[in-house]
């Protein structure tokens, strides 16, 4: 299966690429090539061949030949929603949509995308959410996830197969780690600080999933019978791993010895949702989550010890989503749209590193 992985140099597409390579997919990337400047450790993994370009600017020649696409490539957190509402639209909604209509054209039927548990949104009131759930997004990034699904599940016929991941918030290992996702961070700071220190209570409640089960659960939206999956939203998580955000400083804190956790008072951050994964293991019988909370902290412990992880390497703006977009705008390489400037555009096919 020949399959095309947008976003392949973001914190899930390094591990998905080389991961459906080893599974034996043919694999070639896209992506602009935001967070290239951030690589922390290496696994000398084989790469898939990746061209540097704007999703905004794909066209039907760049998907022709493939039998599926796997779209990850969009600015990929809350934070960055707010810094330009305009520009996280024009990505995420409007590119996404854009790229299935040049799926669908160029014959490309089976469409992944990775959506997020966050349309959730404020949903504290014990329930657990599940697909049929209302979405409650309350920031531009969630409200671009369900606008996606909802256009492009309206493209879904013979000849367009999308299927719609609600990826719980990810952690975990990845060569291009993000440290602003929860589990990660917390990690840095107890690898760097020994201390854990929450400015809120941590009562809200935070689906987690490790970035390897969301990468099996690609692969197996891939490779599923069309009647499985077609036009189907899966949450994508495990019933067990639905954690409040103060358990996991405290799963955290017990995997790096002598880490102190503390509490704050509760926040302003109203988005707390519990979801239901009973749906994607119907349809997708083989999923299963294997790895815990604790399991993955454990595994960035392992990482932090064996590269020496030091206090700037944590804080690199390469792992800060936000931070990196401040740095490459305020550098001029790229501009208030998200556009590299002509100069500074990364060139060329194949990895940086
Ligand atoms: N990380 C999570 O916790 C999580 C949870 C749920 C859903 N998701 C979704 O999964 C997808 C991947 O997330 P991630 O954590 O790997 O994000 P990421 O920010 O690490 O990676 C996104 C990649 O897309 C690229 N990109 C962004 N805009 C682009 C554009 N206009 N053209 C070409 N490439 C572009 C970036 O350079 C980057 O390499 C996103 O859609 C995200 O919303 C992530």
């Amino acid at each position: 299966m020949r399959v095309l992985v947008t976003g392949v140099d973001g914190y899930i597409g390094a591990v998905l690429g080389r991961r459906l390579l080893k599974q034996g997919f043919e694999v070639v990337g896209i992506d602009c090539g935001f967070y290239r400047d951030g690589w922390l450790y290496n696994d000398h993994q084989p790469q898939p061949l990746t061209l540097t370009k704007d999703v905004r600017r794909i066209t039907s020649k760049d998907v022709e030949g493939f039998d599926a696409v796997v779209h990850l490539a969009e600015l990929s957190n809350d934070p960055i929603g707010e810094l330009n509402e305009r520009a996280t639209y024009e990505i995420n909604h409007l590119g996404s949509v854009a790229l299935a209509r040049v799926c669908k054209q160029a014959g490309v039927s089976r469409f992944v995308y990775t959506s997020s548990c966050s349309v959730y949104g404020a949903a504290d009131d014990g329930g657990e959410r599940t697909e049929l759930s209302a979405p409650n997004p309350q920031t531009a990034y969630a409200k671009c996830k369900v606008l996606v699904e909802r256009d492009i599940g309206a493209l879904a016929d013979m000849h367009c197969s999308p299927v719609f991941l609600r990826n719980a918030t990810a952690f975990g290992a990845s060569p291009r780690v993000v440290f602003d996702i929860v589990l990660n961070n917390l990690a840095g700071f107890a690898w760097t600080t020994r201390e854990i220190r929450m400015t809120s209570d941590g009562t809200p409640w935070r689906p987690l999933v490790h970035v390897e089960d969301i990468c099996q659960a690609v692969a197996l939206a891939l490779e599923a019978p069309r009647e499985a999956v077609h036009n189907q939203i899966f949450n994508v998580g495990d019933n067990q791993q639905n954690y409040r955000i103060r358990e996991i400083a405290t799963i955290v804190g017990q995997v790096f010895d002598g880490c102190t956790v503390t509490f704050g008072r509760p926040s302003g951050d109203n988005r707390s949702y519990r979801t239901s994964f009973d749906k994607i293991r119907r349809h997708l019988p083989e999923f299963r989550c294997s790895w815990s909370a604790e399991l993955g902290a454990r595994q960035l412990r392992e990482i932090f010890k064996r590269i020496g992880m030091t206090d700037q390497m944590f804080s690199f703006r390469g792992f800060t989503r936000l931070e990196q977009l401040k740095h490459l705008i305020a550098t001029g390489q790229i501009d208030g749209d998200f556009y590299w400037h002509p100069l500074e555009e990364p060139t060329g096919k194949g990895q940086s590193e």
